[in-house]
């Protein structure tokens, strides 16, 4: 399977191979990030992205094929973010994987960028449904109950921001620079996390979700009240990261608390999203899943952040079980991925 993903500002593409539930044999992964492009913006400019998707897609495919030794002819399927995210890179990704299945005429599979993300652990370790996740990316945040593919039921979700974007945001505010949540990790490295307590928001609220803005309104109090230096800042990093994560990892354990009760035989907590590149959130988060018997998978970092793997491996998925789609797939900005919150999606459109 052929894996193209053009959501954001990484243009790229894959090749997997494999069977359900995996893992399976990642033959090539070509991530070609557009970081420099973005950069002096301090954040992903749409059209300077869809732009960028235009101008090296083609070469990224290219180099997939070449890398896994295959031509065209050779795949059983192509597979594509058909969305949500950035509506000029969805359209290039999808356009292109379109016109592929149609030159070639192999199956299309155009799919939901979170449920590549989600199934990402299968691809790695095999995880067997059901399993709980926390996907936690620039746009979303989210906790969910993984049946099976298309089969998504969301416990909880960001009442604001998305986790990637609350440190994408306080990076800026520190003058740390883009992306983010890597600058923030580094930063905190060298950074006293009990400095300053910062709010954790809704942590003894009832339900699953999250909320990060008030978050990020503290860290500018404190930022804007103090004279800055290297260490400053470090503290400041070390104690938002600290606050973050300990808000997921808090909610994680009480998600893996309720779904043992409710006997759902869900033994694996996957956490998916560039965010799960966090080291402090993953040892986190591990600790918890020890703590109540799961077993806490994560998948490796550059398949954590957006790639062609995730989405060629989805597509597999989906190919096995028959589900493809026709030319008429179109590219969605929106696009949740639980049942219950697609039809309040439909019903606002
Ligand atoms: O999944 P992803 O690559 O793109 C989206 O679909 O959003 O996630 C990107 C997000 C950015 O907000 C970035 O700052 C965050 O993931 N991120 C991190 C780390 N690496 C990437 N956040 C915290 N710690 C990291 N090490
Ligand atoms: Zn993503």
């Amino acid at each position: 399977m052929l894996g193209i993903e053009t959501s954001c500002d990484e243009t790229a593409a894959a090749v997997v191979r494999g069977r359900a539930p995996g893992p399976g044999v990642m033959l090539s992964n070509v991530v070609a990030s557009q970081i420099a492009a973005h950069k002096p913006y301090g954040g992903v400019v749409p059209e300077i992205a869809a732009r960028a998707h235009v101008e090296i897609l083609e070469e990224v495919v290219e180099r997939a094929l070449a890398d896994a030794g295959v031509t065209i002819a050779d795949l059983d399927g192509i597979a594509a973010t058909a969305g949500p995210g950035l509506i000029g890179g969805v359209a290039v990704g999808l356009t292109a994987a379109k016109a592929l299945a149609l030159a070639s005429g192999k199956p299309l599979i155009a799919l939901n960028h979170l449920e590549a993300h989600a199934l990402t652990a299968r691809l790695t370790h095999g995880v067997p449904f059901p399993f709980l996740l926390l996907l936690v990316s620039g746009g979303h945040c989210q906790l969910l109950i993984c049946e099976g593919v298309g089969r998504f039921t969301r416990m909880g979700t960001t009442i604001d921001d998305a986790a990637g974007e609350a440190f994408d945001k306080t990076a800026k505010l520190l003058g740390l620079g883009f992306p983010g949540g890597p600058a923030i990790e580094e930063a905190a490295k060298t950074g006293n996390a009990k400095r300053y307590r910062f709010p954790r928001p809704l942590a003894d609220a009832d339900g699953f979700d999250f909320s990060f803005s008030g978050l990020k309104t503290a860290v500018r109090r404190i930022a804007d009240s103090v004279d800055y230096d290297d260490q400053i800042v470090s503290d400041i990093a070390a104690s938002f990261q600290a606050a973050v994560t300990e808000v997921l990892a808090g909610r994680s354990r009480k998600a893996m608390r309720a779904v043992r009760e409710m006997d759902l035989n869900i033994n694996h907590l996957v956490v998916a999203g560039g965010v799960a590149a966090n080291e402090t959130l993953n040892r986190l988060l591990c600790a918890a899943a020890a703590d109540e018997g799961f077993e806490f998978v994560v998948p490796p970092m550059k398949l954590c952040t957006d790639n062609g793997a995730m989405v060629a491996w989805a597509g597999l998925e989906r190919l096995q079980l028959g589900l493809t789609d026709t030319l008429a797939a179109v590219a969605r900005a929106r696009w949740p991925l639980d049942r219950r919150s697609e039809g309040v999606a439909r019903a606002k459109a």
